[in-house]
């Protein structure tokens, strides 16, 4: 949660001279993105169990969506962290100092919770804030960085999304790599989740990525989804817009994190959430998804459990796709990923429509003009319905039909030198 309202101070902070890394966070995780569910979106700070007991932020929360991902089978491909969000907490830390939940929603604590998670053979994940308060006003991590990072440990978390509400973001070149120290000290491995470049973008200080990738393992770079698509194209834009600055700085350990999945909920259509999924995978985002995993109708659901488009999600390269191609309402995005045969990559391909006049809109171009110009051409398949295609040479013109805000999603996989068939 990002609070747009925060308004700055100027405070005179001296910085510490920090050298730009060669080289990026090595904790060991997020070697690919980050894939789970994580509650903010669908479920925000609510705190009255009295009159919603399905949907408070509290332990039968998170136990009810641990129990779902596994006998749902989200699990099995993929989807792996349940992680809390704001209003977790009490108002006040305990007599020693050290954070503790609402001891109402949270009865049992959150290591018993981190325990239930675990023993489903899942990750947990936690939230908490750089500053002195969360963005919902619930005791920040300023000031007891160093207690906070071992009471994570101590409890067995395994992911930290730490956002960036009551701060000042300039401090937060030393404030959030001083956090990471402190996570690593503990000797737990700890996903970070860090938010420190909106806030700056926000306040007109360019993020420095160098110090992003040496500390964090995902980074929110805008502001937060909401339950639309106006929200789910505007980020989308955003990354286009930005993708010269921000898309080299993802990889293995390191990503750009666009917020999460709203799939399965109220805003999109389905053609809008096919194009969520096919542009999450393409911009190498973590998949977190933000819904109630009891009321997904089943055609969602096969779009968030589509192993085609994770498996390009999951690319073990971890290069962040790019828009190549904007005319007419339609864009075109490539992601270059495996299997590469001899020099040449497979490439992710989405054609995405943003028209709404109501009739497929037929799209012509040929895979050289968006960069795939494999001499012996490539083999197409629709991420979507599984279909092949065959050999398409790069000079040959593709015409492609995309429906109203919606896409069409494939994968191009060489051909060999040889011109017969790549295998897989
Ligand atoms: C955080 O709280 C301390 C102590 O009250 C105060 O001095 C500091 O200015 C606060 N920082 C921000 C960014 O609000
Ligand atoms: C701490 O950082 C070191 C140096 O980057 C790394 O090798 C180690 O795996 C990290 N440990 C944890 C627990 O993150």
């Amino acid at each position: 949660m990002i609070n747009r309202g925060l308004s700055l101070v100027a405070t005179g902070v001296v910085f510490l001279t920090l050298l730009a890394p060669d080289h990026a966070l090595d904790n060991g995780l997020a070697r690919t993105p980050p894939m789970g569910w994580l509650a903010w979106e669908r479920y925000r700070c609510i705190i009255d169990c009295k009159n919603y007991p399905d949907e408070c932020i509290s332990e039968k929360l998170f136990r009810d969506v641990a129990d779902m991902l596994v006998s749902e089978g989200y699990i099995n491909v993929g989807y792996q962290y349940v992680i809390i969000d704001d209003c977790w907490l009490a108002s006040e830390r305990d007599s020693n100092g050290r954070l503790q939940p609402d001891p109402e929603r949270f009865p049992n604590g959150i290591k018993a919770l981190a325990d239930y998670v675990h023993s489903k053979g899942l990750k947990f994940g936690i939230y908490e804030d750089y500053g002195n308060y969360t963005c919902a006003g619930y005791p920040g991590v300023l000031g007891h960085l160093e207690i906070d990072a071992q009471t994570f440990a101590d409890w067995d978390v395994d992911y930290v999304k730490l956002d960036g509400c009551y701060a000042d973001p300039k401090d937060m070149n030393e404030g959030y790599p001083a956090f990471g120290q402190y996570l690593n000290a503990t000797g737990r491995p700890m996903v970070y989740s860090c938010s420190w470049p909106v806030y700056q973008e926000e306040n007109g200080i360019p993020p420095n990525f160098e110090l992003l990738k040496q500390y964090c393992n995902l980074w929110r770079n805008y502001g937060d989804i909401d339950d639309s698509w106006d929200s789910v194209s505007d980020i989308i834009n955003y990354y286009a817009t930005k993708q010269d600055t921000i898309a080299q700085h993802a990889g293995p350990g390191h990503w750009n994190d666009p917020d999460m999945l709203i799939i399965g909920n109220f805003g999109l259509s389905l053609e809008q959430s096919k194009v969520q999924m096919a542009i999450w995978a393409i911009l190498a985002a973590p998949l977190l998804m933000s819904n109630d995993l009891h009321n997904i109708r089943p055609e969602f659901k096969a779009i968030l459990t589509n192993e085609r488009i994770i498996e390009v999600n999951q690319d073990v390269l971890g290069i962040q796709g790019r828009r190549v191609y904007q005319k007419n309402n339609i864009e075109i995005w490539t992601r270059p990923i495996t299997p590469m045969i001899g020099e040449e990559y497979s490439y992710a391909v989405a054609f995405v429509s943003y028209r709404t006049d109501g009739t497929p809109r037929a799209v012509e171009i040929t895979l050289q003009e968006i960069g795939l110009t494999n001499p012996t051409g490539y083999v197409l398949q629709d991420l979507f319905s599984g279909d092949t295609s065959t050999d398409t040479n790069p000079s040959q013109t593709l015409r492609v039909r995309v429906n109203p805000t919606g896409v069409v999603f494939y994968k191009a996989i060489p051909n060999n030198p040889s011109g017969s068939l790549s295998g897989q």
